[in-house]
């Protein structure tokens, strides 16, 4: 492979960010369906559907929601289980006085615009051209900006966190809660330690949570396919998975965490999707969700 000069490898940086993220907008059209189709909603999102606008009108309708596709139904459950996963434990932060969100990978999350904490300042953060695209829909959905949300532009492979967040008004003296929902499998793992590690250094009371997937190898067989397949859709995205963990594995990153929940597939359905008569559920173990606290 030919070297490429420093001018060069900037620029192809600076190409490769400047779409924004492709799996952002299949995530928020999976919200946005499971506020159409399903039955009870398990993450009531008002701004979930308006922020597709006309825009994603169509492929909103396109997306997947027949009950003869199991693994596009699970994928489903997963999504919205994993959002109010993360809201469900930012009202325990919030509860024990926590003032700051942080959203790690925001996409298309729409938490700040529904925001019900008076006092809770939001921090979005992402690639610069994904913020954007995400302004222009909600601008074009009239959907208002609050105030209190501050968009912080960050590639954590390349930039850091600790200093785009300081700039940007976040206050390290006091407890924060990071949501770091669908991007573990798309960083490298020295990004992900060193994202990590600046919320390891972050006061008592703070807290994050994540997803992360299990390894192919880890897998069953059919769990393989729906991995495979979805491994190349992401890859065809221009976002490729690089990091898996098993549960034992990641249990070796929380060194300065406590509390530390890892939930697989039988607890999040005994939690979220217990009792319904549709099939909505999450299923097999490739996917996971995690929250920890310092
Ligand atoms: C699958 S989307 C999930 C979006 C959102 N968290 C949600 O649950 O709807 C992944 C998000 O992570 C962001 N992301 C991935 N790698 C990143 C990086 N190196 N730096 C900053 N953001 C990144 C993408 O731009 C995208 O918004």
């Amino acid at each position: 492979m030919p070297l490429l000069c420093p001018e060069r490898v900037s620029r192809a940086i600076f190409v490769e960010h400047a779409t924004p993220s492709r799996t952002a907008l299949r995530v928020a059209l999976r919200r946005a369906a499971h506020q159409l189709y399903d039955s009870p909603v398990i993450f009531p999102d008002p701004v979930a559907v308006p922020i597709l606008g006309q825009t994603y009108a169509e492929e909103l309708r396109r997306t997947p929601r027949r009950t003869d596709r199991p693994f596009s139904i699970a994928l489903r459950a997963f999504l919205v289980a994993r959002s109010r996963y993360a809201e469900d434990n930012l009202s325990r932060a919030v509860t024990a006085g926590v003032r700051q969100y942080v959203l790690l990978g925001a996409g298309l999350d729409t938490f700040a615009y529904r925001n019900p904490y008076p006092g809770l300042r939001v921090f979005e953060v992402d690639h610069p051209a994904t913020q954007q695209w995400k302004r222009d829909l909600l601008q074009r959905s009239g959907i208002r900006i609050p105030e209190r949300l501050t968009c912080v532009p960050v590639d954590f492979e390349s930039q850091s966190l600790s200093a785009q967040l300081q700039t940007s008004g976040f206050n390290i003296h006091g407890p924060a809660f990071f949501a770091w929902l669908g991007v573990v499998p798309y960083l490298t793992l020295a990004a992900f330690r060193t994202t990590l590690g600046f919320i390891a250094m972050q006061p008592a009371g703070s807290g994050v949570t994540l997803d992360y997937g299990q390894p192919r190898g880890a897998l069953p067989f059919l769990e393989r396919l729906a991995h495979d397949s979805l491994a190349s859709r992401v890859q065809l995205a221009g976002e490729p998975f690089q990091l898996f963990f098993t549960p034992a594995e990641i249990a070796g990153e929380w060194a300065s965490f406590h509390s530390i929940e890892d939930l697989g597939s039988a607890e999040i359905n005994a939690r979220y999707f217990r009792g319904r008569a549709d099939q909505l559920a999450v299923r097999g173990m490739a996917g996971r969700l995690l929250c920890a606290w310092r």
